[in-house]
């Protein structure tokens, strides 16, 4: 008699079957995201990246943050040497027809700028000129390639860290060629960086080897930080549907993220 037939004779095999057709995905209580207070990384000023390509545009996203909770903004636009040419004066030229919008609007809501700086030689001048737009603790939101490991990452970081600035690494469960190399992603916290997830990496919306490393660094408790990223107003909406997702609330529960300190 074989196995699956004596586990038949004996009621288990039947048992086992009710448990597995019964068992339903645990209910969990929608997320407060207003115990975050602070949303510290997405693209909300007009027409200066690949974020909002219009005032109101930003003023609808700055909204629907309001809505989630969110009682302040740092919102972060892209620097990258081939791309994005921003520099500090037009990102803040930027953030105050922002401010004076809100204010005509009178819509109550903290907001602030810095930039996702993407690791290149230019960030490596901007560096060594104290040009970096930073919050917090000194902080500096920096992005790698989506594509290609970097070469010279480590190096970065030190001079970052070694000059006085705390590191913060964007979405770092985006980063395809480290999801079998996660020592990597270890020597980055060794050397003092913090981790911010997307929060949209939970649904998929990125990819599912995104989603999949974003559930492994959150069961080994590696983030300081969780974010929108939102470019547009998708974003905020698929973020809606994390509420009820069992690895935010993990992260929710960890005791480490620091939005709240910002
Ligand atoms: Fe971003």
């Amino acid at each position: 008699m074989s196995v699956l037939q004596a586990n038949k004779h004996s009621g288990t095999f039947k048992s086992t079957l009710q448990k597995l057709f019964s068992r339903k995905k645990k209910e969990l209580d929608p997320l407060d995201f207003s115990v975050l207070v602070t949303d510290m990384h997405s693209h909300l000023i007009p027409g200066i990246d690949d974020g909002v390509k219009t005032l109101d545009e930003s003023i609808s996203l700055i909204k629907k943050l309001q809505q989630f909770g969110y009682k302040k903004i740092i919102t972060t636009p892209h620097i990258m040497a081939d791309f994005y040419k921003n520099t500090p004066e037009i990102i803040l030229g930027g953030l105050q027809k922002v401010k004076n919008r809100l204010k005509e609007e009178n819509i109550d809501i903290e907001i602030f700028a810095a930039a996702e700086y993407y690791i290149d030689e230019d960030f490596e001048n901007k560096l060594d000129n104290h040009q970096l737009l930073t919050f917090g603790k000194n902080y500096v939101l920096v992005e790698l390639s989506y594509v290609y490991p970097p070469s010279n990452v480590q190096q970065v970081i030190m001079n970052l860290v070694m000059s006085g600035y705390t590191p913060i690494l964007a979405h770092p469960e985006r980063y395809p060629y480290w999801s079998d190399k996660f020592e990597e992603f270890q020597k980055l916290k060794d050397s003092g960086v913090l981790f911010q997830l997307n929060i949209n990496s939970l649904t998929g919306h990125y990819s599912v080897l995104a989603q999949k490393m974003a559930h492994k660094m959150i069961d080994m408790n590696v983030f300081e930080f969780v974010a929108t990223d939102a470019h547009r107003m998708q974003h905020l909406n698929i973020a809606e549907q994390t509420k009820t997702d069992e690895y935010l609330h993990k992260l929710f529960s960890s005791g480490k993220l620091l939005n709240n300190s910002l």
